[in-house]
C-alpha cells in the first residue's frame, strides 16, 4: 500500500510534470524519496523496478536536459538536485571563514567515512575518500614496493589510465607487465583460468576490473583474490563502475585494494572517489603524497593531499543518503529492467550482437553493449546522435591503450532517471538504422567521442 501522504504529493507533482519537469525537480526532496520508498517497501525490488509511478518520483529529483537522451552513464553521472545543492551549501559555509569552517567540515568527513564503510561493507578504518578511481587506483599501483623483474598481471581491457600507470612502472622500475586477452562476453571461469595460467614465480600483483567499462564484463573477484592470496600475490581491483551500481559488500570480495569513482553510480558530485584497503595491507602501500611515518597504519594517509574542495567531499554524505533512500537492490533491479527492455526488444534481429552477459544470475545492470553486423559502429553512434539525439559510446578496438581488443560495439548505459520512453526511443532509432541504414561515413565521425578519446583528453586525463 502506498502512503496516502506520498501518493497525494506525488500525484500533485505529476499533474504538471510533463511541462514543468525542471521546476518540479527542484521540489523533490530527500524526504519525498524516502516516503516513496516506504510506500513500496513491502514489494520485491523486481516488482518495484516496473512501477513507473515510483520511478517518476526519482526522475524528478534530477535537473536534466531531456532534449538529449543520455545513455552514457558509464562516463560521469549527473547528481540529484539535493546533492548539488549540498555542494553549494558547504561552499557558502566554508567561504564565510575558511580557517574556521573548513576544519569543521573536514572533521565531519569522519561521519561520511563511517557511513560509507557501513553501507558498502568494510571497517571505517579501511575506507579512504579520494577524488576518483584514477587517484584511488594509482595510490595502490604506485604505492607498492616492487623489484625489477617482478610481474603484474592485468588485462588488455583494463582502463587505459591504469594501464598507463603500470607502463610507467615498467619504464621506471623495470617491472614486467602481462596483459591478458579475453573474448567478450566470456565466463568467470574462463577469466579465472586465464589468470591462474599466467602466474609465474615472479607474479606479485593481479590487477583487474570488477566490471569493465568497455562491455560490462564481470570478473570473479573473490575467487581471484583467494587464488592470489594463496600465492602471496596482491589483488588490486578496479571497482570504478561497480560500487553503488549493484549489491555486494567490499569485505566479501576478499581483495587487498579496491578503487571506485563515486561520481559514477553513487551520483556524487564530480571529483569524488574512494579507496578500500584491507586493514593489514595498509602499511604495504605508500601514499601518493607523502605522509608522516606515524600514519603508516592509518587509512587517512591516502587522503593527505593538502588544501582541496572539502565541499565536494562533504556532499558524498548527501549522495549516500539519496542512494540509501532508494536502496541498492531497487536501483540495480531498475537498471537491469531498463537494460533488458532495450536488449530484449532488439536481440531477435539476426544482425544484432550483444557483447554483454545478460542472462541469470545477473551480471549486467546499467552497462551493456550492442552492435549491428555489417554497420560501422562510429557511424551508428553518429547517426543516433544526429537524427535521434541519443548519446551512446562507440567502443572501437585497435586504439591505444586497448590496442589489442578486436571488437567494435556501442556501450549503452541508462540511469535511474532514464524514462521508458527514452529507452524505447533508442530501440526505435536502432530499428530505423537496421531498416533504412545509416548515412555513409566519409571521415570518422567526430562529434561522438569514442570511449578511448573520451578517456584521454589533451591534458592526458582519462575519462569514461
Ligand atoms: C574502469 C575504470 N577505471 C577507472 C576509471 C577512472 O575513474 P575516474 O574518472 O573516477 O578517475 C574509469 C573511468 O571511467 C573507469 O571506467
Amino acid at each position: 500500500m502506498r502512503s496516502a501522504r506520498w501518493s497525494r504529493r506525488a500525484f500533485l507533482r505529476l499533474g504538471g510534470a510533463a511541462s514543468t519537469a525542471a521546476v518540479a525537480a527542484a521540489s523533490v526532496s530527500l524526504d519525498d524519496i524516502v516516503a516513496a520508498s516506504q510506500a513500496v517497501a513491502g514489494r520485491s525490488a523486481a516488482e518495484v523496478a516496473q512501477d513507473e509511478f515510483y520511478w517518476r518520483e526519482i526522475q524528478l529529483a534530477f535537473k536534466l536536459d531531456r532534449g538529449l537522451i543520455n545513455l552514457n552513464n558509464g562516463f560521469t553521472c549527473p547528481c540529484p538536485r539535493v546533492v548539488l545543492e549540498s555542494v553549494w551549501r558547504y561552499m557558502d559555509m566554508i567561504n564565510m571563514l575558511p580557517f574556521h569552517y573548513q576544519r569543521m567540515v573536514a572533521q565531519n568527513i569522519q561521519t561520511v567515512r563511517r557511513r560509507m564503510a557501513a553501507e558498502f561493507g568494510c571497517d571505517q578504518e579501511e575506507m579512504a575518500l579520494t577524488r576518483g578511481a584514477s587517484e584511488s587506483l594509482q595510490i595502490v599501483q604506485n604505492g607498492l614496493d616492487l623489484e625489477p623483474g617482478d610481474e603484474v598481471i592485468t588485462t588488455e581491457q583494463d582502463y587505459g589510465r591504469m594501464q598507463t600507470t603500470w607502463d610507467q612502472r615498467v619504464r621506471r622500475d623495470k617491472i614486467k607487465l602481462t596483459r591478458l586477452q579475453f573474448p567478450v562476453p566470456t565466463t568467470q571461469d574462463d577469466l579465472y583460468q586465464r589468470f591462474e595460467n599466467a602466474i609465474t614465480p615472479r607474479t606479485k600483483v593481479f590487477h583487474f576490473c570488477h566490471i569493465t567499462n568497455l562491455t560490462g564484463q564481470m570478473f570473479p573477484v573473490q575467487r581471484l583474490s583467494r587464488l592470489a592470496r594463496s600465492k602471496g600475490i596482491v589483488t588490486i581491483v578496479d571497482g570504478a563502475h561497480a560500487l553503488a551500481h549493484f549489491p555486494f559488500k567490499l569485505r566479501d570480495l576478499e581483495c587487498d585494494a579496491y578503487g571506485v569513482s563515486l561520481h559514477k553510480w553513487l551520483l556524487a558530485p564530480i571529483g569524488n572517489g574512494c579507496l578500500y584497503v584491507r586493514r593489514d595491507m595498509i602499511p604495504r602501500f605508500w601514499p601518493l603524497q607523502a605522509a608522516p611515518e606515524r600514519q603508516s597504519n592509518d587509512i587517512r594517509k591516502f587522503e593527505s593531499i593538502g588544501t582541496h574542495p572539502w565541499a565536494l567531499r562533504a556532499a558524498v554524505g548527501e549522495a549516500l543518503a539519496f542512494h540509501q533512500a532508494i536502496g541498492t537492490e531497487r536501483k540495480a533491479a531498475r537498471l537491469r529492467y531498463l537494460t533488458l527492455r532495450w536488449a530484449n526488444a532488439l536481440k531477435s534481429n539476426p544482425r544484432i550482437r550483444i557483447l554483454t552477459n545478460l542472462g541469470e544470475p545477473a551480471e549486467a545492470w546499467g552497462v551493456a553493449t550492442v552492435h549491428i553486423d555489417g554497420m560501422d559502429t562510429r557511424g551508428l553512434g553518429q547517426f543516433l546522435m544526429d537524427k535521434h539525439r541519443v548519446i551512446v559510446v562507440p567502443i572501437i578496438g585497435g586504439v591505444y591503450p586497448n590496442s589489442s581488443h578486436d571488437y567494435q560495439t556501442l556501450r549503452v548505459s541508462p540511469n535511474i532517471y532514464t524514462t521508458l520512453e527514452e529507452i524505447d526511443t533508442f530501440v526505435m532509432a536502432m530499428e530505423d538504422a537496421l531498416k533504412n541504414g545509416i548515412p555513409a561515413t566519409q571521415a570518422p565521425a567526430r562529434n561522438v567521442p569514442l570511449v578511448d578519446e573520451l578517456d584521454e583528453l589533451d591534458d592526458g586525463q582519462y575519462y569514461g
